[in-house]
């Protein structure tokens, strides 16, 4: 039988404001979760190890944590998958990160669901409910099918660069519960929804370092759904306050024109005020040959990427 030992994050408050860590050794099957190393650790070795857990099937979401540095569901990633994947015999594990610990590896999950809230997640039809049940078309649900399969376990939270830089960033998941709705066809709120998420600590914060999307247990991919809420506000012709929706939209008709990125056009688009203050950087920049040419570009098969963008765009 596989021996391995457990590195494992400890902090007991009734005892200690400390943390510390312990090792454990454990002879388990080769068959053998994350999960049920815990569980049996916690019922042969030390009772007082605390960790969350309720389904034990990938369904609930609660056992999130970070094993060797990457979030994952404790119940559905294997131990000797995990040593063979760092080529170890001692496994690392700890609470999932950007969260506060309340023992062990229990996290404070109050402030992941109240950005979950603050984004609305249900249904806000317009008007009065019909006589009858609302059949919706396949080819509907589909648009909103990824976003659905979120199992609120926070994995995405763990990773996020802009939650861990900003707290009040409302973050992966609720954007994607976000996108879920505003997507969904029987909802009346589309506009006022994308105006909501385009605030402060909004979508156009978000710094796409693509974490939520590489670490997601479920293929939710919340990145996608943060660009797809930007298509919304772009639509809605509500985005332009803010300097993040700016870059996308000069991006985008960078894209457009030229078929490629004119990094030129891209700092006054942005931030227009800043840009005329930086001439000086700017013509220094020039000076040493390190600015792009000003004069836009265009690629040979344009009509190609503009089919692509149109394509996009019809998906959202
Ligand atoms: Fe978990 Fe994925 Fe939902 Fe984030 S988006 S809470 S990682 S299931
Ligand atoms: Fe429910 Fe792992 S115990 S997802």
């Amino acid at each position: 039988m596989p021996q391995t030992t457990f590195d494992i994050f400890r902090y007991q408050p009734d005892f200690s404001d400390e943390s510390y860590r312990q090792s454990f050794d454990l002879e388990h099957e080769s068959e053998f979760t994350i999960l049920d190393a815990m569980l049996e650790l916690q019922n042969e070795q030390d009772g007082s190890l605390a960790v969350r857990y309720s389904c034990r099937s990938a369904i609930c979401g609660s056992c999130a944590v970070r094993v060797n540095g990457k979030t994952v569901l404790a119940c559905m990633t294997q131990v000797e998958a995990v040593k063979e994947e760092f080529g170890c015999e001692t496994v690392r594990v700890d609470p999932i990160g950007n969260f506060a610990p309340i023992k062990d590896l229990v996290v404070d999950m109050d402030p992941f669901w109240e950005k979950f809230k603050s984004v609305k997640p249900y249904l806000i039809p317009d008007g009065p409910p019909p006589e009858k049940e609302r059949i919706v078309s396949k080819e509907a649900m589909q648009k909103i099918y990824n976003e659905s399969k979120c199992i609120l376990c926070a994995a995405c939270y763990s990773e996020c660069n802009s939650f861990a830089a900003d707290p009040e960033f409302v973050g992966p998941a609720a954007f994607a519960w976000g996108y879920r709705f505003a997507g969904d066809e029987r909802d009346g709120q589309r506009r006022a929804r994308a105006k909501l998420y385009s605030g402060q600590h909004g979508i156009w914060d978000c710094t796409r370092c693509m974490y939520c999307n590489e670490r997601c247990p479920k293929g939710v991919d919340p990145r996608d759904a943060i660009e797809k809420l930007g298509g919304i506000a772009f639509n809605e012709g509500i985005s332009w306050g803010d300097p993040g929706a700016r870059h996308a939209k000069a991006f985008l008709i960078s894209m457009k024109t030229g078929g490629k990125l004119n990094e030129t056009m891209l700092v006054p688009f942005t931030n227009p005020i800043k840009s005329q203050l930086d001439v000086p950087f700017a013509l220094k920049m020039m000076k040493k040959g390190k600015a792009p040419s000003p004069i836009p570009h265009r690629i040979k098969r344009l009509s190609e990427v503009k089919k692509l963008i149109k394509n996009v765009k019809e998906t959202i």
